[in-house]
């Protein structure tokens, strides 16, 4: 059998239960630890000088093989072009990107550079399956090198609108690149088809769709695959853990501090593109209307730190900051905050357990790849006496969890409207709710996601 080799930005910090935040480290360590193989990516360390190799270590059965970046290259491929210019663009925020050539330059540098400390490990028949909007150039770099083995790219963000994409300068170099890859997986269809549309009316490419099969791309002088591959969760796997974790510590000190209200949770990195300060607005909008649920329900919204060194991720923090504050200092009672929010990361099983209890999993992004959150928190919950989805119709997972409630996060009073639903509903038609998701989220979990995507890249 062929040896899998992941190549991903960031490679999973191993701590118990796996990875705790980021749907890439989450679904790609769930898919890897079955099949083993290795796990090529930067280690998360910002060095004074180069580093003289990369550091292999074997968990199990899958070797991580991490390398260090200096400070430049983490500045321009990472903070920079990464996640200044190419993250904002295709979360449909052209209004956030910023542009500098060295940082674009700089990021096609560390791609040549990554690939080339890559391909001395590689095997004639491994199977390479990249991840992810920092390594759109990998395969052409990967090719330079010589490397003749399949190699598959999955983007685990959306794929822009083409108006949008012709907002990001380099788009056509960067399409051409991408093209490279012998075949190209998105989260949903329109994710597909926004592809699809620049190819055809942008790159003046060709584009053949056939049924369910993988389009056939023909542009820049190459040819490739491409098809929608939702991500999925292991359901049962969180199930478990979620109900183990009922008695920890972290479990029992919420559920004393709630006495008796409802919990409503969040968990999300501290991103705009989160929908952060509507979703606060809609919890605000909930305890100001309906003067049943005030202090009946309380908000907890746990947000990781993320690329704090980045613009954007500065000003989200201090608006956020000012709206729970806000908030918090209108509804306050003295035995009564209505918001709790927290800045720091929590581990996975925690998160399950915690998710177990809430009563509403409100998770509405302006606009995400798929949001494995979502996934997890109805995975988590109790199936005697589930709790209740809220889902942005920007979330790629509301493709697939129809029986959520869903929302237009932009629409402050409908969240405001869901909620209150969420928060009332009868029994029965929770767990109708759940057992339909479930049903979805055990049909497409994250090995059935693997095994379709490497089965097209593999084919003929
Ligand atoms: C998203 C991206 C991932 C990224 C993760 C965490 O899920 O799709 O590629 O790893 O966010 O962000 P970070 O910048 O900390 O890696």
């Amino acid at each position: 059998m062929s040896r899998l080799i992941i190549v991903s930005n960031r490679v999973a910090p191993i701590s118990e239960g796996g990875p705790a935040a980021g749907g890439l480290a989450v679904g790609v360590y769930d898919a890897l630890r079955e099949t083993g193989g290795m796990w090529f990516g930067w280690s998360g360390d910002v060095l004074s000088s180069v580093p003289e190799g990369i550091k292999l270590e074997e968990h199990g059965p899958v070797t991580f093989a991490t390398i260090g970046l200096v400070r430049r290259d983490y500045d321009q491929y990472y903070r920079g072009f990464s996640n200044a210019t190419l993250w904002p663009a295709f979360h449909y925020r052209p209004d956030l990107i910023e542009f500098d050539r060295h940082e674009y330059d700089g990021y096609c540098r560390v791609n040549r550079w990554l690939a080339a400390q890559l391909a001395p490990l590689l095997r004639p028949d491994d199977v390479i399956w990249v991840h992810d909007y920092h390594l759109i150039p990998f395969a052409q770099a990967l090719r330079a090198q010589g490397v003749k083995n399949r190699i598959g790219f999955f983007l685990h963000i959306p794929f822009p609108a083409p108006q949008i994409l012709l907002s990001v300068p380099r788009h056509q170099q960067l399409m051409e690149a991408l093209c490279s890859f012998d075949l190209l997986g998105f989260q949903t269809e329109p994710d597909l088809r926004a592809f699809c549309d620049y190819i055809a009316t942008e790159a003046g490419g060709a584009v053949r769709r056939d049924g369910t099969k993988p389009a056939e791309i023909r542009a820049f002088g190459q040819t490739l695959r491409a098809a929608a591959y939702p991500i999925g969760v292991y359901p049962d796997e969180i199930a478990a853990l979620a109900k183990d974790g009922a008695s920890g510590r972290d479990v029992q000190i919420v559920k004393a501090t709630l006495h008796e209200r409802k919990l409503v949770m969040s968990v999300d990195r501290l991103d705009y593109s989160k929908g952060l300060v509507e979703r606060f607005r809609a919890f605000e909008r909930l305890i100001e209307h309906d003067s049943h649920q005030r202090n009946n329900v309380s908000f907890l919204q746990i947000a990781p730190p993320t690329r704090s060194d980045v613009d954007a991720y500065r000003d989200i923090r201090l608006q956020l900051e000012a709206e729970s504050g806000r908030i918090n200092g209108r509804y306050a009672e003295l035995d009564w905050t209505p918001i709790r929010y927290i800045h720091r990361q929590y581990e996975r099983p925690v998160l399950a357990a915690l998710f177990r209890e809430a009563h509403v999993g409100l998770v509405t992004p302006l606009r995400d790849g798929m949001n494995l959150v979502a996934k997890e928190y109805v995975s988590a919950q109790d199936p005697d006496d589930p709790g209740v989805l809220v889902l942005s119709q920007f979330a790629g997972a509301a493709r697939e969890l129809t029986a959520a409630l869903i929302v237009n996060p932009l629409d402050i009073d409908g969240m405001a409207d869901a909620l209150a639903a969420a928060l009332t509903m009868p029994l029965a038609e929770r767990r109708a709710r759940y057992d339909e998701m479930m049903q979805q989220l055990r049909d497409n979990n994250v090995s059935v996601w693997r095994d379709n995507f490497l089965r097209d890249l593999k084919a003929p």
